[in-house]
Order: C-alpha cells, then structure tokens, then sequence
C-alpha cells in the first residue's frame, strides 16, 4: 500500500517528537551534556556529542521500521563514513541532522532542532524542523503549505521589502573551514552590515531557514551548511513562499530564467534564501539579484 505524504508526515512526527524528549532531557542535563561531547581533533570547533550519534540511531532505526524501502542519510553516519558523500538518487532517502545547532546545545543555547527531510529524485518533498527546547514544530509537504505547531506559514505578513537597508538579514559563521572562507564569511557579513542594516545568527541553519519561513527576518545566507542543515528546512521555506538558492547561477541555467526559479544543489554548501513577498517573484529575483551580488563566492566541496 503507497501512503500518501500526509501519512508519512504523521507517523514521521511522532518519531521525531520521541527523539525531542530525548534532546530536551539532555539539554536540561549539565552533566549528560559535559560527559557526552566528543573531540574532534580534526577541528575543535566542529563538535559531536553522544546524543547527536544516539538520537541519530534511534531515527534511523525507527524509520526503517516504519518506511523500510527509503534510503537513510545522517549527519554522524556520513561524517563517520569513508568517502563522506552524500548520495541522493531517485529512491526516497530520509536526509536527518539529529541536532542541527550542537555547539548551542553544548552551550545550552536554545536554537537546537532535529531536521528531518524527505528527498525524492533530489528534491525534497517533507520537511520537519523540530525544536523541542522552545516547542516549535515546523512542518512542511511539497505542495501542501507549511506551519509552525499548526499555524500555517508564514506567520508575520511582513510589509513589501522596500530596499535592502530596511531588511533583517540572518548568516552564520559555522565551524571553522580555513582562513580564506572565515575571510569571505566576514566579508558577506559586513557587506550587508555597511548598507547599513542588520544581521543576526542563530548558530543553527534549520532554525534560520524556519525564521525566513515565518517571516520574522528577510534573508538568510551562509557557506559551509551540509545537505542535512537545509534539506528539510527548504520545503518548510519554500512553502511559505520563499525562494532558497545558491551564491552562483547554476551552469547550464538559461539567462532568462528568473533567480527565483533556479534550481538549487541540496549538496552545494552554499545557500541565499529569502521570505515570501507579497509582491512575488519577478520581486524576489530582483531582491535575490541585488543580495547576490554583493556575496563574494568560494570554491568549497561539494557533499
Ligand atoms: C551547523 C549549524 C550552524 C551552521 C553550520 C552547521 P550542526 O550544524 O547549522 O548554524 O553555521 O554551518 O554545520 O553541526 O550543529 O549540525
């Protein structure tokens, strides 16, 4: 029997909201969270914790029980294999980051969510971002809208987007990847900073995406996320009438064809997303355009 999204969506929640008990109960816990976290000598600034590895089983585990002829990709299961790719074909793959915001969750900054995507034919068709700190569920189907704990995206009905200085911007920083991305990620930061306006960080990419999405901030860009950070996110994003796309029009892509409607690389590390606007497209392309332009781009590997 094929079940339909909203039937996968339903049973997908109930797993993902088990798995938040378990990260709200650790966050609580100085001491779980003290004896839990993993060096990564590799790069002190990219943490890991026994709780991302166990609730990342306890997702995958559950799944295949539920969904056995879907793929699995996991943050902790990719970062531990040999080639480190991920691999999206046409076969429905779950995309998941048990915590997305680990280095808030070591601090217990409470922008931490589980980000579960579902991928079919490299696009991602469901999305759940769950913050179980804040209890914020966000929730959303290809086609089918998106809401936070119920309430249909967005929430905010923001003002037309005027000009760039009136905007909230959000980007991150990330972990550390080497001194020329740190440059350019500062950069970009100041260069939206001097038009002047303002930008802020989460330390989270799904809890900035969910913010675009409700329409509390204008746009979001960061290089350096993983397929796992995004993947659920941008549907949640995309339906509430936002537009996520990379820091370069993809090769091959026609000239004529708006910004707002290119496709996007799950696996390209590099993400410019903006709100829904009451103005559509034709103005998110131009918004897209003038933001874009002002990012200066790096050579990064791709997932
Ligand atoms: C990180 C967070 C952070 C972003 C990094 C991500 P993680 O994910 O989303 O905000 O800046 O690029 O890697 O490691 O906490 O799952």
């Amino acid at each position: 029997m094929e079940l339909s999204l909203e039937e996968i969506l339903q049973k997908t929640k109930n797993v993902v909201i088990k798995a938040g008990e378990k990260v709200k109960e650790a966050f609580k816990s100085r001491e779980i969270i003290n004896s839990s976290v993993e060096d990564k000598e590799s790069n002190p600034t990219d943490l890991v914790t026994a709780v991302d590895k166990e609730v990342e089983n306890y997702i995958f585990s559950s799944l295949k029980v539920l969904f056995p002829s879907f793929l699995l990709v996991g943050e902790e299961t990719v970062s531990a294999s040999e080639s480190k790719k991920v691999i999206l074909t046409d076969t429905p793959t779950w995309v998941i980051d048990p915590i997305d915001g680990t280095m808030n969750f070591v601090h217990g900054f409470p922008f931490v969510c589980i980000c579960v995507g579902l991928v079919v034919k490299k696009e991602p068709v469901l999305g759940i971002v769950y913050n179980p700190i804040l209890d914020e569920m966000y929730t959303g189907i290809k086609g089918k809208g998106s809401f936070m704990n119920d309430k249909k995206l967005p929430l905010i009905q923001n003002t037309p987007l005027k000009s760039l200085q009136r905007c909230l911007f959000i980007t991150e920083y990330g972990y550390f990847l080497g001194q020329n991305e740190l440059d350019i990620k500062v950069a970009n930061a100041k260069s939206m900073l001097s038009l002047p306006s303002q930008v802020r960080s989460l330390g989270s990419c799904a809890m900035d995406m969910c913010q675009i999405a409700k329409g509390s901030a204008d746009f979001y860009f960061e290089i350096g996320i993983h397929t796992w950070d995004l993947a659920a996110a941008t549907v949640i994003l995309r339906e509430s009438g936002g537009v996520v796309v990379g820091y370069k029009r993809p090769k091959g892509i026609d000239n004529s064809i708006q910004i707002a409607d290119e496709p996007f690389d799950l696996n390209g590390r590099k993400v410019l997303c903006i709100r829904g606007v009451i103005e559509g497209k034709e103005y998110q392309s131009k918004m897209l355009g003038e933001v874009r332009e002002r990012l200066k781009d790096c050579e990064i590997e791709s997932d």
